[in-house]
């Protein structure tokens, strides 16, 4: 071999061995198992994984393989989704039952495999099986590749905030209520940080969590929400956030004193503990600018700075009122793709697939129910059912009869979405409906909020893919007029959408994930009721363009 080739192989093995080294594989076990917390005053011992609550944190590298082998010791049927992780041509570990998988059944296992492929950043998994991710459920952490530093001023710590509600009862239970009764279920009677609500009544062992901080230390700070029903906003007393990240995409810094955060979606923020030495409220409390019942609760807990000296009295925050409809705005609308040379804003320009879903809360005639109807919901009047096979088997081996194709892409009759309806307009087909999408096609869809029992704020989670949050409005969406003003240059990348209380959100993205793949609202209560559906993608032609075939150990329904 010529010396100039050696020389080049030899430069060649320089580049790639630590690219090749880079990537490891992660090996996990969690197991399922029922634990009693004295500090929430629970009724009775809760599904954790590991005992924990929050569950224990997932870390990876930006590329690495995950595997994850869920033990199922409790008496319920489980799965575990990995909330935004992209799962490309992995559908089989993407974790909701009935969608991609039968339920893990107790005593049965089942490893998830993924790759953090093209992510980096904050992401959470939770159970997504009836109502058990309200206490199952804990972070991902991507970090960036070995050697690449993040695109702002690196952290001196890193710390995880999960935010969650429970309730005294078990979460299952609550959601058996509206199956007999056709009324909304209870709301939660706390919010937690990190598992702790702070003082909640009648719960004398009930405490706060306490971030320790160094005074002059820039803490980054991994913010989940967790919670199954509620948005909420986060403060801490006199300190400002720099938002960096939200969904495990870079965004433009932007600095805030409150953070809004739907469930399912994930913020990353710096804070520089730059206060006179003391302690300092760290709070949420709920946002919901309508008429519809929340749990009122604040929950704090304490940054405290590490000195010798005694502490200053815990300083107050006042958070947003719970109707706080432009801080929620202003947050949004802050939000840009960092849209740098490195992390490019890739927004498809031309839409194959144009579609309008509008989305809202309905109500079914029920004999047996308490008001002789039932509160449900859908997207254009189709409330999805639930099959009792998995799609992603159905679709995979040909099976008939499970599902169809004919999910309406548009609302089949038009109507004022937003003004005062007849009842009438939101009376909702039941099927279980997939659209299909072509390999690599493009997508818009209008997310339309409804007005017809009342108007609320919905976050809208997509499985399977990022998207592009291109546009918002109030009121019903003007197709000539209003993609006039989308954002096509550096709008926001993210997983969970948020749509705004009678009005709509723009989003696109370009369907190159085979597999079936979940979009439902994030409120696990409008989930329940029906809000979702499922898209279909299709394999490509090319070699890495299809589906994997399922892992051995799938479990079957
Ligand atoms: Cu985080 Cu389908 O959910």
């Amino acid at each position: 071999m010529g010396s100039w080739v050696r020389a080049a192989v030899m430069v060649l093995a320089m580049i790639l061995l630590p690219v090749m080294v880079e990537s490891k594989v992660r090996n996990y076990k969690f197991t399922a198992v029922m634990k009693n917390f004295t500090r929430l005053c629970a009724s009775k011992a809760m599904v954790t994984i590991d005992g924990k609550f929050p569950g224990p944190t997932l870390y990876a590298r930006e590329g690495d393989q995950v595997n994850v082998r869920l033990v199922n010791n409790v008496p319920y049927n489980i799965t575990i989704h990995w909330h935004g992780i992209r799962q490309l041509r992995t559908g089989w570990s993407d974790g909701p039952a009935y969608i991609t998988q039968c339920p893990i059944q107790p005593g049965a296992n089942y490893t998830y495999s993924f790759n953090a492929t093209g992510q980096r950043g904050t992401l959470l998994w939770h159970a997504h099986i009836t109502w058990l991710r309200a206490t199952v459920h804990g972070a991902i952490v991507i970090l960036p590749k070995k050697g690449v530093p993040y695109p702002f001023p690196k952290p001196d710590h890193e710390k995880i905030i999960v935010l969650s509600e429970w309730w005294r009862s078990d979460a299952d239970a609550v959601m058996n209520q509206w199956m007999q009764t056709g009324l909304p279920p209870n709301v939660s009677d706390a919010h937690t940080i990190n598992g702790y609500p702070g003082p909640v009544p009648n719960c004398s062992t009930s405490t706060g969590y306490t971030l320790h901080v160094e005074p002059g230390k820039t803490y980054l700070l991994r913010i989940i929400n967790a919670a199954l029903n509620e948005e909420l906003f986060f403060k801490i007393a006199k300190h400002q956030f720099t938002v960096v990240e939200v969904d495990a995409c870079y965004v433009k810094p932007f600095k805030t004193d409150t953070i809004y955060i739907a469930p399912g979606q994930t913020t990353n923020a710096l804070f520089t503990a730059d206060q006179t030495p003391g302690k300092y409220v760290m709070a949420i409390s709920p946002f919901m600018d309508t008429i519809v019942a929340i749990d009122n609760q604040t929950a704090t807990a304490t940054v405290r700075y590490k000195t010798t000296e005694t502490f200053t009295p815990t300083t107050l925050t006042t958070l947003p009122a719970a109707n706080a409809t432009p801080a929620t705005n202003s947050f949004i609308e802050s939000l840009r793709s960092l849209n740098s040379a490195k992390y490019p804003a890739l927004v498809p320009l031309k839409i194959d697939n144009s579609l309008l879903f509008v989305a809202g809360v309905g109500a079914n005639n029920c004999s047996t129910c308490v008001n002789g109807s039932r509160v449900v919901a859908g997207i254009n009047n189709v409330t999805f059912v639930m099959p009792d096979t998995a799609l992603l088997q159905a679709h995979y081996y040909n099976l008939s009869g499970v599902y169809t194709t004919d999910f309406p892409g548009n609302p089949v009759t038009p109507y004022n979405y937003t003004g005062s309806n007849p009842l009438t307009n939101l009376q909702v087909t039941n099927g279980t409906k997939v659209y299909p999408l072509e390999f690599n096609s493009t997508v818009q869809v209008v997310m339309q909020g409804n007005s017809v029992i009342a108007p609320e704020s919905h976050p809208i989670h997509l499985h399977g893919f990022n998207f592009f949050v291109v546009g918002k409005g109030l009121g019903n969406f003007d197709p000539v007029n209003d993609p006039k003003k989308f954002n096509l240059v550096d709008p926001v990348e993210r997983n969970t959408l948020n749509i705004p209380t009678a009005g709509w959100t723009a989003i696109r993205f370009r369907a190159d994930n085979p597999g079936v793949w979940f979009l439902h609202c994030h409120l696990e209560v409008h989930t329940t009721w029906g809000l979702k559906m499922v898209f279909l993608v299709e394999n490509g032609k090319g070699p890495n363009e299809s589906i994997i075939p399922p892992p051995k150990d799938l479990p079957t329904c």
